[in-house]
């Protein structure tokens, strides 16, 4: 590139290795359309203030849009040697429109002006996140509906510890991705500030009129101080954590669908689509969407890192530091994005095999509470009761049965209040449609989260 924008102080071309070094547009021109939308509002404004001339304040915005259509068609690609998207965008602008272009960053600098750009391309993708999300609870909630009946064994320590439905499993996602939705709307409001104006770092001198530039773009509110305006990024640390918040839930989920594929479960089955071989092993189906969630989680996790420690010992106001936000919460959106989308095609196709659930939930005496329970509605003491269906357990395992195939001599053995209504207390129907606490397994119960989660999304 020849000759710097701010080469008037210096008496030497920049190095080469400290351009190639300083250079950010090889990943903020993907600010582009929010970087001229940003000009545009800004040149709008000091037109009307009369801080320019209002006809070359048109002429700039007519500039900027020719600049914005031709980016979008391929007209105009990015020039490599720019310092960044802002410099290249101002320098294109003022070889399309000679001194008029130059004008253009009257009352600004590049440290409000990147500092606007990120909330606008953040608000942009934290949408679309957003999105996502809401296809994703969509298909579990169709999913869970599809599934109020699928008995499954519920676990705790990974041991089989009550039974539980699919449909209920599904609704402890769709809770935690509400939570995530929360998140990040929250992120939202705090992203959804204006900084133009802050200038370098103390504002100007200029009449300049913010709430214009505000309005023109949309945004909520200005910010309310010119050094916190430009160096801020509180913003990208937020929708970093809650990014990472929904990966470890993505993580969560793909791990128990990783477990669910092995052979020592075979709970579902993953479309071929979804899947993958071996090189070597013919038999394999691999669940390797799920792994690679579960790996880009800590991708995402080193993103959160990255911004939290490179703010820590940053002083008022900007920092060159801060350039290094924008590879990281770029990534850890695309990783986000990438992940949802592939993810969400994978379970809506994935095959629920109810029969091996209901199976496993048979066995390893998941009815056991319920067992004990029997004998307290009959007026036991809950920990008697605890004791004897612990004895009535250690029976079966030494006799090869379950409780329900128990014969009622040994029950008796240990107590006469057992009857053989026991039998249909604790067959694994009854089992999941009893436990009808709000919250709870029962169908009438998991059909209340789903219409609750409906409702919200
Ligand atoms: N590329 C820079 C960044 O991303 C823009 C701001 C540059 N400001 C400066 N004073 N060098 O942070």
């Amino acid at each position: 590139m020849a000759g710097k924008m701010w080469a008037g102080r210096f008496t030497k071309e920049v190095d080469e290795r400290v351009n190639d070094f300083n250079s950010s547009i090889s990943f903020d021109h993907r600010m582009y359309k929010q970087d001229i939308e940003g000009s545009m509002a800004h040149a709008t404004m000091l037109g009307e203030c009369g801080i320019i001339d209002i006809e070359e304040s048109k002429k700039i915005v007519e500039g900027l849009k020719g600049i914005l259509a031709d980016i979008d068609s391929g007209k105009l690609e990015f020039d490599p040697t720019s310092e960044d998207v802002h410099m290249f965008v101002e320098a294109e602008l003022t070889s399309r429109l000679g001194d008029t272009g130059k004008r253009l960053h009257t009352a600004r600098s590049r440290n409000d002006q990147v500092a606007l750009d990120i909330r606008m391309n953040l608000k942009v993708e934290a949408d679309e996140i957003i999105a996502l999300v809401k296809e994703l609870e969509q298909t579990i909630l169709n999913m869970a509906e599809k599934h109020l009946t699928t008995v499954m064994p519920g676990y705790t320590h990974m041991q089989r510890a009550q039974p539980i439905t699919f449909a209920h499993h599904l609704m402890a996602y769709a809770n935690m991705l509400l939570r995530d939705l929360g998140r990040l709307e929250d992120c939202k409001k705090r992203l959804n500030i204006m900084p133009l104006g802050s200038g370098a770092l103390a504002s100007t001198t200029y009449p300049i009129n913010r709430q214009r530039v505000c309005d023109i773009l949309g945004f909520d509110e200005i910010t309310q101080n010119s050094l916190d305006g430009v160096s801020d990024r509180d913003f990208c640390i937020e929708l970093a954590s809650a990014i990472s918040m929904l990966m470890m839930h993505l993580s969560r989920f793909s791990e128990e669908i990783i477990l669910w594929c092995s052979w020592e479960f075979k709970f579902v089955e993953l479309d071929d689509a979804y899947a993958t071989g071996s090189s070597i092993m013919p038999q394999k189906k691999n669940p390797d969407v799920t792994e690679l969630i579960r790996g880009k989680t800590g991708r995402v996790y080193g993103d959160l890192n990255t911004l939290l420690v490179m703010m820590k010992g940053t002083p008022l106001a900007y920092n060159k530091d801060m350039q290094e936000d924008k590879e990281a919460i770029f990534d850890a959106v695309d990783t986000v994005k990438l992940c949802l989308k592939t993810f969400i095609p994978m379970l809506d196709t994935m095959t629920v095999l109810k029969d091996n659930m209901r199976n496993a939930a048979a066995r390893g005496f998941i009815n056991a509470t319920d067992c004990a329970d029997y004998l307290v509605k009959k007026g036991m003491p809950f920990r008697d009761a605890y004791k004897i269906t612990g004895t009535l357990v250690h029976t079966c395992i030494e006799l090869g049965c379950t409780l329900e195939t128990l014969p009622m001599e040994e029950y008796k053995k240990l107590t006469d209040t057992f009857d053989n209504d026991v039998y249909e207390a604790i067959s694994l129907d009854t089992c999941v449609m009893q436990r009808k606490a709000a919250g709870g397994p029962a169908p009438e119960s998991v059909k209340a989260q789903i219409a609750y989660v409906r409702e919200r999304i």
